[in-house]
């Protein structure tokens, strides 16, 4: 892989289980510059981050993210681990006013490029999906926004815990082959 991005987007891992060693300040605030630099529509930015550092608050994220895990266990390969654990977990949370059709999208692009960020200072993190569009007061998102004190007509769209990672994570991909077509859907072919 020719370059230090392409090789911290091969890289990156969702990582779990973290060691109980702090973020630096200078990399926490390095991850949060690369969420603000993320690409919005009409540059509309419409996500704020909370850094969750308080070790209560924490623990009931943790709490709440489980309850999505086991709820879903079996169907998919999910976890709500290590929110709980990590020394921080930044909440991306974003504004439907200020961008009512592609707030998810602008909050997803924002929480990767932190991602990619953790990863490159040596650092690991993973997506816990808490969005949960017309969920309801009762939903783990209004929960999650309740505790965290986020109105009501924002969302939650990811919960992101970081750390040092306490271990290697695997992962694989479908091949290019598989998910590539030219030109129109269901021309795959070979260049
Ligand atoms: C929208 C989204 C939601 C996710 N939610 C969860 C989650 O709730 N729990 C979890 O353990 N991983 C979650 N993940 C991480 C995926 O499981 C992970 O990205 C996938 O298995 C590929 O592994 P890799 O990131 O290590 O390559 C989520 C990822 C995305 C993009």
């Amino acid at each position: 892989m020719g370059n230090e991005v392409l090789k911290a987007i091969r890289g990156r891992r969702s990582v779990v289980r973290f060691k109980p060693e702090p973020v630096p300040e200078e990399a926490l605030q390095e991850i949060l510059e690369a969420g603000r630099w993320a690409p919005s529509y009409a540059n509309s930015q419409p996500w704020t981050f909370i850094v969750v550092r308080d070790e209560e608050t924490k623990r009931k994220l943790g709490q709440l993210v489980e309850r999505i895990a086991l709820a879903r266990r079996g169907r998919v390969a999910i976890s709500g681990q290590g929110v709980g654990d990590a020394p921080v977990v930044i909440a991306v949370v974003v504004d439907p006013w200020r961008d009512p059709r592609h707030f998810v999208e602008a909050g997803a692009a924002a929480a990767q490029n932190m991602a990619l960020a953790a990863h490159s200072l040596g650092l690991a993190s993973y997506w816990a999906g808490i969005y949960e569009p017309g969920g309801g007061r009762r939903s783990v998102e209004a929960q999650v926004k309740r505790l965290l004190g986020v109105p009501r007509e924002l969302h939650v769209i990811a919960l992101l815990p970081l750390g040092y990672p306490a271990y290697q994570a695997q992962s694989d991909r479908a091949e290019l082959a598989e998910l590539v077509h030219y030109d129109r859907f269901g021309r795959p072919e070979v260049v």
